[in-house]
């Protein structure tokens, strides 16, 4: 590469790049989440077209281009090769029928896969097609795909796949490829009477993912729901599917291609106010066999930014058995560590109640990874104080012993200890807490505010003595600077 070419493409990377050319404080604001998805600007909500293709994960969202509230829904995109680092793209759908109404014939929620056999028959070189199918509000089932891995998008001549049906509601669906049946099956949202109680997630099966036909419905889902294959992690000769609702409640059950058999009850896999309109990724390749979910956080609050809205962090998902059963566990993704800064960690100390024994007095920050092990030893409860301040008692984590609880912005959730011992993973962003309890048998997901500009973190004892096994505190670097 000559001289020339070298400044041009340096001053196109920078002019390209959000966090450069003095507009560095544009990812920088006090509201702006430093490491969770967020678009530059205007309102977000679902996780669309999870797809992963040619090293590089596809994600889009709900999108208004034209504001900071709901309406007048597009498709955003975004592609990362980390799951961390976020390029933003044009806008892949746009409303259907030239529609320029808030809600009729807009891109509502869906998924995407990639058309490994070319069955669409709309390859034209060698990438493979992706293909996105959505809800055209009102306007049926459809479809989308791009030949240029992603980045331009055609509607499907033959839309809608699925027709409106004003009674039934449908919409959000998600595509899997069945292996043992050599079919596609659609997960859609549906009721199938004006009952409200026949809300719930109809299936179908397509050979040439153009003509869907109707196998079955169960009733109790609404919106977005999933259909993924887990292998039990500590059985693995064993193979469970799991059906996901909007809320990322779930049963474990056995699908058969047709027909979803749940063996479970209705589980509930986040405790917090804000995980919302789950989705995982597709065509994850076998080399890695992860289950990444996502979330949109719904009902947080960013005052004066020019966005609306989070992701959560990705996760990765797996099915344990465990005494009472069969069970999801959700992490963090392992790639977490590449945005670890500024290191500190302790081990073996001993807590004792009152605020002049805070072992973390030199932890300061609003963004960090906290992993740490906790013996109860003879303390009533222990817990944080984040985003702490002379001035402000901050945001509180507290685990009540005697009512075997975690507290947290509002929630209270049940959280037995292992062998008196209570584990907490906990990612602290601007606007957002996540916590991971005894390795992601419990999470907690929810949005915060904090009014001041606090850094502080407090970690306490009351009513007898706390043993840490093992702390680690992670200062997290922004997704947004180089
Ligand atoms: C869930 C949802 C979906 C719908 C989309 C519209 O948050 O209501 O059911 O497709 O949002 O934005």
């Amino acid at each position: 590469m000559n001289f020339l070419s070298t400044l041009l493409l340096s001053i196109a990377l920078t002019l390209s790049h959000p966090t450069q050319n003095g507009k560095e404080k544009l990812y920088d604001e006090i509201y702006r989440p430093q490491f969770h998805f967020t678009p530059e600007k205007n309102w977000h909500n679902d996780p669309n077209g999870l797809v992963f293709y040619d090293n590089e994960y596809h994600m889009f969202y709900q999108y208004n281009p034209n504001g900071n509230e709901w309406g007048f829904m597009h498709w955003g995109h975004t592609v990362s090769t980390d799951l961390l680092h976020w390029q933003h793209l044009p806008i892949a759908l746009y409303p259907d029928e030239g529609s320029t109404d808030k809600e009729k014939c807009t891109a509502f929620s869906g998924s995407a896969i990639v058309d490994e056999n070319n069955l669409l028959q709309k390859q034209t070189g060698n990438p493979k097609t992706l293909v996105a199918f959505y809800t055209s509000q009102h306007c049926g089932q459809r479809m989308a795909y791009s030949t240029d891995k992603g980045r331009t998008w055609e509607k499907y001549e033959g839309n809608p796949i699925i027709p409106y049906d004003e009674t039934d509601d449908a919409r959000d669906p998600k595509v899997i490829w069945h292996e043992p049946s050599g079919k596609y099956v659609m997960v859609l949202y549906r009721k199938t009477s004006e009952d409200e109680k026949t809300k719930g997630v109809s299936f179908y099966t397509s050979s040439n993912l153009t003509d869907w036909k109707w196998e079955s419905h169960l009733n109790g889902f609404y919106e977005c729901p999933d259909l993924v294959k887990f292998t039990v992690t500590n059985r693995p000769d064993e193979t469970k599917w799991v059906l996901f609702d909007g809320d990322g409640s779930y049963y474990i059950g056995n699908f058969d291609g047709r027909t979803f058999t749940p063996e479970t009850i209705k589980m509930q896999s986040d405790w917090g106010k804000n995980y919302y309109a789950t989705q995982t990724w597709s065509n994850i390749p076998e080399s890695d066999g992860r289950v990444i979910q996502i979330a949109w956080m719904r009902d947080g609050k960013f005052p004066d930014m020019p966005f609306n809205g989070q992701m959560s962090f990705p996760c990765e998902l797996s099915v344990n058995k465990f005494d009472h059963g069969y069970q999801l566990v959700r992490k963090p993704i392992s790639e977490i560590e590449k945005l670890h800064g500024k290191h500190q960690s302790w081990e073996d100390k001993n807590v004792i109640p009152g605020l002049n024994d805070n072992k973390l007095k030199k932890v300061s920050g609003d963004c960090l990874h906290i992993i740490g092990e906790f013996d109860l030893k003879t303390c009533d409860s222990f817990g944080f104080m984040l985003r702490h301040s002379n001035k402000s008692e901050g945001t509180e984590i507290l685990y009540s012993v005697k009512r075997g609880v975690l507290m947290v912005l509002g929630c209270t959730v049940p959280l037995p200890p292992v062998d008196n011992k209570i584990k907490l993973e906990i990612l602290l962003d601007r606007t957002s807490i996540e916590i991971f309890a005894n390795d992601g048998k419990t999470v907690i997901s929810n949005c915060f505010t904090p009014t001041e500009k606090a850094t502080d973190v407090v970690l306490y004892t009351k009513g007898g003595e706390l043993g840490i096994d093992k702390i680690d505190v992670y200062e997290m670097n922004s997704i947004w600077k180089k």
